[in-house]
């Protein structure tokens, strides 16, 4: 099967690296997407255990498309719809992209949607209902260069969902840009690992998380138990394989958060709680100025605020500054790893960055700085 993997821009190479290591072939890196080709096994299994990756599109055909009268009649005549969808089965549309005479996406999707119920409405005198919430399929149009390619969406919603993290602090780091940034640090467990500014925790849980191969998808439903090759075998199998990874048996180095706000620090000890990590994280309600970091070395992990949608621009060069000091102070030997958003506040740490990667936080262009603490 031909599969895109849609992720965080700056992450791609590591997702790749993620998808070989779970067994995908074919695997092309290209801006915000990843292309591979997977089987049924593999499929499942980047699902359940993929951590950068927020959706994966199984490619069921493509065809020429110059138009909507096109795009209606093919989707119409590509398609075996008996297989794919009954009219006992909801279904939902999304599409990105764009093409001649398709330039709105609603109203692609619409087109979309109505090759196929026209369809059923002909051959069955019923139609499948849409549900934008919760289908029972959901199909992805992308539209490029003349092109038309339709998926299934293995899962309703973005794959960045753990389910370990309803309480959120401000400006929380989503999951998967957080375990991709962490993946490019190397954390390998035997160094400790101190978040200064931690909000909601989401670094820690997620180094933790990959240190011990917990599946990121164990606890969540998947739509490709509705596919009509749906293989239960197969998936208990993955299942069964992806519930005895937690393999992490060397003792552990300090792994700690500290947050000023008491009501986000609360929120941090929670979300570790619903994570099953309270035996290996530690979360200190205290500003990181007044924390003395444990003896030995380790990685500093953050995102301090960078104005653009927490904390006011003008206090800011002096957090970044004491942020600094901090490290200068306490941390000689460490490794600073910290994603900044705005490049007029980082010069006030008062060191150079050793590496810079450029990632996407959301819509905010970012930079993945490494600094070695001398
Ligand atoms: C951008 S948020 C971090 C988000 C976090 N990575 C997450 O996943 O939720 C920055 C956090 O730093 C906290 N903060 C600001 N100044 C601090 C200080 N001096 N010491 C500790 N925490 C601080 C803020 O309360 C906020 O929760």
């Amino acid at each position: 099967m031909k599969v895109v993997a849609s992720i965080s821009q700056g992450l791609e190479k590591e997702g790749a690296q993620e998808l070989i290591e779970l067994g995908a072939h074919a695997v092309k890196a290209s801006r915000r997407h990843i292309l591979f080709e997977a089987d049924m096994a593999c499929l499942y299994r980047v699902h359940l255990r993929s951590r950068l990756s927020f959706r994966f599109l199984r490619e069921i055909c493509r065809f020429p498309c110059h138009g909507p009268h096109e795009l209606y009649s093919r989707v119409q005549s590509e398609i075996d719809w008996e297989n794919w969808l009954t009219p006992q089965k909801s279904f939902r549309v999304d599409v990105t992209g764009f093409g001649e005479g398709l330039s709105h996406t609603h109203f692609t999707a619409l087109q979309v949607k109505n090759a196929i119920v026209d369809l059923q409405r002909e051959r069955w005198g019923l139609r499948s209902r849409i549900d934008l919430n919760n289908p029972d399929i959901c199909f992805h149009l992308h539209l490029a260069s003349n092109q038309a390619f339709l998926s299934v969406d293995g899962s309703n919603s973005s794959l960045h969902k753990r389910g370990y993290r309803p309480a959120v602090g401000i400006a929380p780091i989503k999951e998967n840009l957080a375990a991709g940034l962490m993946r490019m640090t190397g954390w390998d467990g035997t160094k400790n690992l101190v978040d200064p500014l931690c909000g909601s925790g989401t670094f820690l849980i997620e180094a933790v998380s990959i240190l011990f191969g917990i599946p990121s998808g164990i606890h969540r439903q998947f739509l490709f138990k509705n596919w009509p090759d749906f293989d239960i075998s197969l998936w208990d199998s993955e299942l069964k394989i992806a519930k005895k990874l937690k393999n992490f048996d060397n003792k552990l180095p300090k792994i700690i958060g500290c947050e000023v706000d008491e009501k986000i620090a609360n929120c941090a000890i929670q979300n570790i709680k619903d994570a099953d990590l309270e035996d290996y994280i530690e979360i200190i309600n205290s500003p990181f100025q007044e924390y003395q970091l444990p003896t030995g070395l380790g990685l500093l992990v953050c995102n301090p605020p960078y104005g653009k949608r927490i904390g006011d621009e003008n206090l800011l060069p002096n957090l970044y500054k004491e942020l600094g000091n901090y490290c200068k102070n306490q941390a000689s030997g460490w490794d600073l790893w910290l994603l900044n958003g705005n490049p007029n506040l980082s010069k006030y740490l008062g060191m150079k960055a050793n590496k810079r990667f450029q990632v996407n936080n959301g819509a905010i262009d970012c930079r993945w700085l490494n600094y070695q603490i001398k």
